[in-house]
């Protein structure tokens, strides 16, 4: 992160990718709300629900991370992330939350592949949806145990459980 960081923390850089972020979730909900009567079947509605949901994680994740560095005056770090998870009851709300923002990815980006092979027969459509989704479901939970520190040993600085009300010492 510390090397991705010299790229997407220049100011122009940023501000184009917060505005991609802005274009993504508003044209995201449009869609969803559009096509709400004509959605039919299994994968249209699948496209729509993890875009839904990626919409509103975009929204409070990056909403958050802004919070931190702005106002919190953090670091926007692992721990930043990773603190909700180690302050009880916190983790009920953060393990789903995380959990399904990878999956959501995964599957939201396997419904694109999915009408990329139109002409193709009905199993390579099928694999082109359930091979991300596998691999979505593999990736966000290796994800979440690394952030709740089951993967490796993670200690979370004070200052970043404080941030949940938790109190030092
Ligand atoms: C469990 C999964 C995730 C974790 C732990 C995580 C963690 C983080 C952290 C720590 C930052 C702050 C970076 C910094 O301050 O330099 C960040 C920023 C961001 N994340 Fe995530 N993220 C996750 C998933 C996602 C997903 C799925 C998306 C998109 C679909 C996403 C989009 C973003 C964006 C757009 C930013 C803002 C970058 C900026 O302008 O600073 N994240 N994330």
């Amino acid at each position: 992160m510390d090397a991705a960081r010299n790229v997407y923390r220049q100011p122009v850089v940023e501000m184009v990718l917060l505005f991609c972020v802005a274009f993504q979730i508003c044209s995201g909900l449009w869609f969803v709300v559009r096509g709400w009567k004509q959605r039919q079947g299994l994968l249209p509605w699948l496209q729509a629900a993890s875009g839904a949901y990626l919409a509103f994680f975009l929204l409070v994740h990056v909403g958050a991370v802004l919070f931190g560095r702005s106002v919190l005056n953090l670091d926007t770090n692992f721990y930043y992330a990773a603190a909700g998870l180690h302050v009880p009851p916190n983790q009920f709300f953060f393990a789903p939350y995380y959990l399904l923002a990878v999956f959501a990815l995964f599957t939201h980006l396997g419904c694109a592949a999915y009408w990329q092979f139109q002409n193709a027969s009905r199993s390579v459509r099928t694999i082109s949806v359930a091979v991300p989704m596998l691999v979505g479901g593999i990736v966000s939970l290796l994800i979440v145990l690394s952030l709740a520190g089951m993967l490796q040993p993670v200690e979370i600085p004070a200052k970043y459980k404080a941030t949940y009300g938790h109190k030092v010492g």
